[in-house]
């Protein structure tokens, strides 16, 4: 407990604190899920003095999952998790109005975010909470002096889970963790829905382009370029996807869309969105065939999935034209426009998921740092599902915050589906 108090923070300014109350207050209208299992966690106070450590994106529905940990308990310190993606008003508001150590400014460089990581782990960690693995990846290279004390940790997104993944393979990953992302209740809501609908906002903000008659290039059509593509499609837009999964570019086909290598695509595209969580997705051969005004944005987790060196070196230089929108002037005059500087665009320029879609997430996280402090000891060391329980939980109580009931098998259909002898 003293740990907690005696750190210090670092938001940018904390007479924003107001403003980033009224809005985290908004967005716990939209988190009926975590409502209810805060409301369970107040009274059993499951996580009653663990140690919790958060690189989260720090938004309105993080505060309301670093809230919900707190009234169950935990002892909760946040940090960003990206250097774009920190709501000002919300980092004030976690220190000032509710009292939870946080270290995040919107626009961070590089040496600040990572002594933002490390002083969130002076807080000696039981248990990690990360959206892309940069928290587990500091304490296993730089403090792994707390490894002793962790009991596990939980991974938000896709790319974290791939980190996650290949550390077990190697043998370095020294406490469970739990891939939140791989929830049903996560990836069908959370990278479909939410990521489909807010990275076409960021976009738009961005740029107040009409999308209606474009042609938007999708790279991957995994859980978030499908989302994206049926979304850009409901705007209007002429969706084209680029795939390098044969099974993954088949579905897109026979969802109706048209499918081709990046090559072809590079010329034809206005808007391009890469979300692969791979790298140089979008390089140079592309920059050198895109039409003038070609639009690219990331929102994969990483901002390498657009080249962004190979375009400086084609360039003639740069300006801002908008906010989040960069203007390159490449060598033959052409111009392209790169925003958000390739980091996550649905969090650059808009406001990540809505709460909605993060309720989903952040049950799963809450009722999986439950499971950890429960369980943690006895797990192995590698990434965990979500048991299906907390899964079916999450369902469970969305389907009734919206009013709407399911079915139960009869015990005549249990018996029906569980035994290899009926049905004939
Ligand atoms: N913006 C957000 O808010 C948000 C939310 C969730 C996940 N993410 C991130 O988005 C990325 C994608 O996540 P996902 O859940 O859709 O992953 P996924 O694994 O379901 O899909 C990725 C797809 O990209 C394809 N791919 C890989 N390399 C490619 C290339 N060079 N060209 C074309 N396609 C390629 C893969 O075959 C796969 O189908 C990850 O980095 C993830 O962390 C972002």
């Amino acid at each position: 407990m003293a740990t907690t108090e005696r750190l210090a923070c670092d938001v940018k300014d904390p007479g924003l604190a107001s403003k980033g109350k009224t809005r985290i207050e908004w967005a716990e209208q939209w988190m009926p899920v975590l409502r209810l299992i805060r409301k369970r966690f107040e009274k059993e106070r499951p996580l009653e003095g663990v140690r919790i450590s958060a690189c989260l994106h720090v938004t309105t529905e993080t505060a309301n999952l670093a809230i919900t940990l707190r009234d169950g308990g935990a002892k909760v310190v946040v940090c960003a998790s990206n250097p774009l993606s920190t709501q000002d008003d919300v980092a004030a508001s976690l220190v000032q109005d509710y009292h939870i150590p946080t270290f995040a400014i919107k626009g961070e460089d590089h040496d600040t975010y990572y002594s933002h990581i490390l002083a969130a782990l002076e807080h000696n960690p039981q248990v990690t909470m990360d959206d892309g693995a940069d928290l587990v990846t500091t304490i296993l290279t730089k403090q792994a002096a707390l490894i002793p004390g962790i009991i596990g940790g939980t991974e938000e997104t896709t790319t974290g889970v791939i980190r996650l993944r290949s550390m077990a393979k190697d043998g370095v990953l020294k406490f469970p963790v739990v891939a939140i992302n791989d929830a049903d209740t996560k990836h069908l809501l959370d990278n479909r829905y939410g990521t489909g609908q807010s990275t076409l906002d960021g976009i738009i903000r961005a740029t107040n382009l009409l999308i209606a008659g474009l042609h938007v290039v999708v790279a991957g059509y995994g859980w978030c370029g499908r989302g994206v593509a049926m979304r850009a499609r409901g705007l209007g837009a002429d969706v084209i996807v680029t795939e390098v999964s044969p099974t993954r570019a088949l579905e897109a086909v026979m969802d109706g869309f048209r499918v081709m290598p990046m090559a072809d695509a590079a010329k034809i595209g206005d808007i391009f969105i890469t979300l692969t969580g791979d790298k140089a997705v979008l390089r140079e051969e592309h920059f050198k065939s895109m039409k003038s005004g070609a639009v690219i944005a990331n929102s994969g987790h990483f901002n390498v999935e657009i080249d962004i060196p190979a375009l400086e070196g084609l360039s003639l230089g740069k300006r801002q034209t908008r906010d989040s929108v960069e203007e390159y002037t490449l060598r033959d005059g052409r111009r392209v426009y790169l925003l958000g500087e390739g980091r996550l665009i649905n969090l650059a320029a808009a406001e990540g998921h809505p709460a909605a879609v993060m309720d989903m997430s952040f049950a799963n996280q809450s009722l999986s740092v439950e499971y950890i402090v429960k369980n943690g000891k006895t797990l192995e060391h590698k990434v965990h599902p979500v048991p299906a329980e907390i899964d079916q939980t999450v369902a469970r109580l969305k389907l009734e915050s919206m009013g709407m009931g399911i079915d139960t098998l009869t015990q005549e259909q249990e018996t029906y589906l569980n035994s290899w002898s009926e049905g004939t």
